[in-house]
């Protein structure tokens, strides 16, 4: 059997070699992504290997990418799910959680967040009956601060959760005080930020609990994907329930009795002995991750250094690039941290002569992928129109933000020839109309 396995698995690698060919750069011609995966041969035998191996729930990889990982991001605890969008909606769900008692969450309470991000970093806010409180963001770090998150703290606010800005991290350790002080919990969504440090600290270790995806645009990726990490082990244990279908159990899979007490129980209304397996403590969900998801995970954990490495170069050199250019606000670090760079932000001065609309058309007919930061101020958004929220001060910024920014890619599949290719075209442009 072994030996069968070995053969689909160097056929596997004749294949990668085969296929991954390098058809080389032309300007012009050749797509630049603004996000993507770097896949390679250890990934692609690792997917395959685990589909051999018919490995098609949670099993082995998926408990060991959660161990590796959690110790890699300095955390006790690491819950994969099927997305980052799912690691919020449980992060802020487990909040709810009955097991908190006085100090859980209840329909009304608020939320503080910002209002220019990704829109399920807020929808959870709405999805449990809470009331999202909207700060402004600084430009050019596109990030709020802790002096407005405090402006915002009401008498019904019980949290905050707040997202590293495109790898950016906002003042996450003041932050965090805030909540100390005030008795909030915290959330940190550290989607687009694995390996920013703030203070020499990595962010996802503030907060109560953080979360990570990883879709194909994130540091790693296992395709879909996400995480939810937390210190706290009574979270974690909220977290874990509510993942899985909001059960009380916390068997692995293909465990039966971990707890030598699996007929011994009495909860609810239900009769004494009902099998733990089917105890239901929370209204749960299933948003649980697969060993498939998981073996690409941890092929991909190996290289996340290098990974963050380049971006952290690929930003380094559009900065130095297009430093001066009239017209152009260019991106700026968070004082006291080292960003590990989602991707490399942009907004047109108001007052320049040339549009965000323009400069889009022209790098994006030039192959030169272009993205939105996310939502834009997210009160605009259609789908956000009409429903429950507070604003604190003015949503200026997020409007330029909505307005004129954009961002361009420095993931790792960028090389110096195509960076050099986007700084030239946007210099082109900008000598031509600015
Ligand atoms: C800040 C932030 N939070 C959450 C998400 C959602 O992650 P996913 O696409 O894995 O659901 C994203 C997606 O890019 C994001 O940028």
């Amino acid at each position: 059997m072994t030996d069968n396995k070995d053969i689909v698995l160097d056929a596997v690698r004749r294949y990668h070699r085969q296929t991954a060919a390098d058809e080389g750069f032309k300007p012009g011609v050749t797509e630049i992504w603004p996000s993507g995966a770097v896949l390679d041969e250890e990934d692609r035998v690792a997917i395959v290997e685990a589909a051999l191996t018919l490995r098609i729930a949670a099993g082995p990889s998926a408990k060991k990418f959660e161990s590796d990982f959690a110790k890699l991001l300095k955390r006790r605890k690491a819950h994969l799910t099927n997305s980052g969008s799912s690691a919020n909606l449980l992060a802020l769900s487990a909040l709810t959680s009955p097991t908190l008692g006085d100090r859980r969450l209840q329909p009304g309470d608020e939320v503080i967040t910002v209002a220019a991000g990704f829109p399920t970093t807020v929808n959870p806010i709405l999805q449990n009956g809470l009331i999202p409180v909207f700060v402004d963001v600084d430009l050019p770090t596109y990030n709020t601060t802790a002096d407005r998150v405090a402006q915002a703290i009401g008498p019904r606010t019980r949290a905050i959760i707040i997202a590293h800005a495109l790898g950016n991290p906002f003042e996450v350790a003041e932050v965090a005080q805030l909540a100390k002080d005030h008795d909030l919990f915290f959330v940190e969504d550290n989607c687009d930020a694995v390996g920013t440090t703030y203070d020499g600290r990595i962010t996802g270790t503030f907060g109560d609990m953080s979360t990570v995806s990883f879709y194909p645009a994130h540091h790693l990726t296992m395709g879909e994907g996400g995480c939810v990490l937390t210190d706290n082990l009574r979270l974690a244990r909220v977290v874990e329930s509510l993942r899985d279908w909001g059960r009380d159990c916390w068997c692995e899979p293909g465990k039966s009795n971990t707890c030598f007490k699996r007929f011994d129980y009495q909860m609810g209304n239900l009769p004494a002995g009902y099998d733990h397996k089917y105890i239901f403590s929370h209204v749960g969900y299933n948003l649980k991750g697969t060993d498939i998801q998981a073996a690409l995970g941890l092929t991909q954990l190996a290289k996340l250094d290098t990974f963050i490495e380049a971006r952290r170069r690929n930003w380094r050199r559009l900065r130095e690039g297009l430093d001066g250019l009239p017209g152009l606000l260019l991106p700026e670090p968070t004082p006291r941290s080292e960003p590990s760079w989602f991707g490399f932000v942009l907004t047109v001065d108001p007052q320049a002569r040339f549009t965000r609309a323009e400069l889009v058309a022209h790098l994006e007919e030039r192959k030169i992928g272009t993205r939105r930061l996310f939502s834009g101020n997210l009160t605009r958004q259609p789908a956000y129109i009409g429903r429950p929220h507070r604003i604190v001060g003015d949503l200026t910024n997020s409007d330029i933000i909505t307005e004129h920014t954009f961002w361009i890619g420095v993931y790792p599949g960028l090389t110096d020839e195509m960076l050099d290719y986007m700084v030239t075209t946007i210099k082109e442009f900008v000598a031509v109309r600015g």
